[in-house]
């Protein structure tokens, strides 16, 4: 196949949502539409949550929420997709605004009887930073849920996004019927479980006054559909696939992911409109995907995929070019060359070395310690890829050593831990003590379980006062060093040496702003 074609077949994307809104089971059929895993029947009975394909640890298992975001390469029909998983959960949001930065374009689903989450509206603002495009899913339509209307505006308003319904339903609950599919004009009726590649269920109706709709409907909710649809075809038109790519409009589907219903109609709208890799921007220019030379950035690293092995696994967005095995990249920030002999595709669990790979694709480099979140590998240029966000953390604790005979462990595990991006480590100004910055207490959580399971260094956290951490720069460094003296006590290093004021409260943060104009104060840092 010719360079550009491999690039053209691609579609990267990442599945977001509130937990519990259906993701995993949605990621579940996708897989199973891309023949990656077996039967409906066979997931199911595999326990989703208990092994899933789309879970790596054990303390993901442990906790039923996804800590680490996986990454899934199928093909469907010609096309070659990767699917990347990010945990739902508040306090794993930087991972996934992370994963955003990877992907070309977002799939969100939203839950018919919850509505719009907490998550659903922080995830989506995050794209809408980006301009990401996305496809919404309205799943749990099997349930009594909300109104379909009344979701609509409710999505609409929330979330700040113009939705374009591309089906419609015929109720919800138990008088679920199905969907109508207002770009294909076919109904798709409900009937439970249906198989991934059961095309029974589908009717081609050229006409939607055909008496067969009336047989298969029901004369009521007949009558009900063809108002939709004119109502719907009035207000919304065709759509315009220029708007969808531009995240100015969301194509909306509606679905039960846990009866694989609906899924197909949007996963075969998604090769057809969602885009192929994108343009990315660094510190030189931008750089097009289909860019002779080969170039990408590290936006994730996760240590023990495997626990029976220390492998730590850095995961890289091909940007341009083509990444091959075994040949020699210029790494930037080290400004060293690393080749990789032994590059995965992901299918979860399974890896598959592989021989290349183009824009748009994710590939696993199995890492010694080189890797930080953030870094760029091209042929021999000197930039960033720019964008990948670190954000202010909003919980602080002191780490304390229970072990002494193990500070090495304990070091060397906050050190790649930090890398891998859980947390931020910060240590306190003239002194030694750590402090670790998190968004989240779950975080605390996983940190302490990993040191403990995979450095057997034991530790203990210790409340700090602080609420937020600002990165600080000036033109004039005797003003900022003597802040750094003067506030001692609130004053740390990040891990890279940048200077860093942790305030209490935001009173203190906006005085020590007001009182310090030659100080600026940064809320987020960017990684470039
Ligand atoms: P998440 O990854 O977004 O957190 O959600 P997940 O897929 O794990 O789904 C959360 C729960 O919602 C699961 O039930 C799942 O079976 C259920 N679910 C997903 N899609 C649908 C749907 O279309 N209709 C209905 N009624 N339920 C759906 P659970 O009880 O938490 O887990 P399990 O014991 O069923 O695995």
């Amino acid at each position: 196949m010719s360079y550009e074609n491999e690039i053209k077949r691609r579609k990267s994307f990442a599945i977001i949502s509130h937990p519990d809104a259906g993701k995993t089971t949605l990621t579940e059929k996708f897989l199973l539409f891309g023949g990656a895993i077996q039967t409906a029947g066979a997931v199911k009975s595999n326990k989703i949550k208990k092994g899933a394909t789309s879970d790596f640890m054990e303390i993901e298992r442990q906790r039923g929420i996804s800590v680490a975001t996986s990454v899934m390469t199928f093909e469907y029909k010609d096309y070659l997709i990767n699917l990347l998983d990010t945990p739902g959960h508040k306090d794993f949001a930087e991972d996934t605004y992370r994963t955003l930065t990877a992907v070309d374009s977002v799939v969100l689903v939203v839950d018919s009887v919850n509505g719009v989450e907490e998550q659903t509206r922080r995830l989506t603002e995050v794209c809408r930073m980006r301009d990401t495009p996305v496809i919404v899913f309205i799943n749990k339509l099997d349930r009594d849920g909300k109104n379909r209307f009344d979701l609509m505006e409710e999505i609409e308003k929330e979330l700040n996004i113009t939705l374009h319904p591309m089906t419609i339903p015929i109720n919800s609950g138990k008088d679920f019927k199905g969907v109508y599919n207002l770009d294909k004009k076919n109904l798709v009726l409900f009937t439970p479980n249906t198989k991934a590649d059961d095309e029974s269920s589908r009717i081609e109706i050229t006409d939607l006054s055909d008496p067969v709709v009336n047989a298969k409907l029901g004369d009521k909710d007949a009558e009900i559909l063809r108002e939709d649809v004119e109502l719907i075809g009035g207000v919304y038109g065709d759509l315009d696939v220029d708007d969808y790519l531009k995240g100015k409009v969301a194509p909306l589907f509606f679905g039960s992911a846990v009866n694989n219903f609906g899924v197909k109609e949007m996963l075969d709208s998604f090769i057809a409109i969602a885009p192929t890799p994108l343009p990315r921007e660094t510190t030189a220019r931008v750089i097009e995907p289909n860019a002779a030379k080969f170039s990408g950035f590290i936006f994730k690293i996760h240590a023990n995929l495997d626990p029976k092995h220390r492998d730590r696994i850095a995961f890289l967005r091909v940007c341009s070019g083509k990444f091959e095995r075994n040949k020699y990249y210029h790494h930037v920030r080290l400004n060293k060359d690393v080749r990789f002999s032994n590059p995965y595709s992901f299918m979860a669990r399974s890896k598959d070395v592989i021989e290349d790979a183009y824009s748009g694709d994710v590939v696993g480099l199995f890492d010694t310690g080189n890797f930080k979140i953030g870094d760029t590998l091209t042929e021999g240029e000197d930039f960033y890829f720019t964008g990948i966000p670190s954000f202010s953390p909003e919980i602080f604790k002191e780490i304390v050593n229970k072990d002494p005979m193990k500070t090495k462990q304990m070091d060397k595990g906050i050190s790649q831990l930090t890398d891998e991006g859980v947390a931020q480590l910060f240590t306190q100004y003239g002194g030694t003590k750590k402090i670790i910055g998190c968004v989240g207490e779950l975080q605390f959580e996983v940190i302490q379980y990993r040191l403990l399971q995979e450095y057997g260094a034991s530790v203990e956290f210790r409340a700090l006062p602080f609420y937020k951490a600002c990165w600080l720069t000036s033109k004039d460094n005797k003003k900022l060093e003597d802040f750094l003296r003067f506030k001692q006590q609130n004053s740390a290093e990040d891990k890279d040496g940048n200077p860093v004021y942790l305030a209490q409260s935001e009173w203190f943060l906006n005085t020590e702003i007001t009182n310090n104009p030659e100080i600026e104060f940064h809320f987020t840092s960017e990684i470039h």
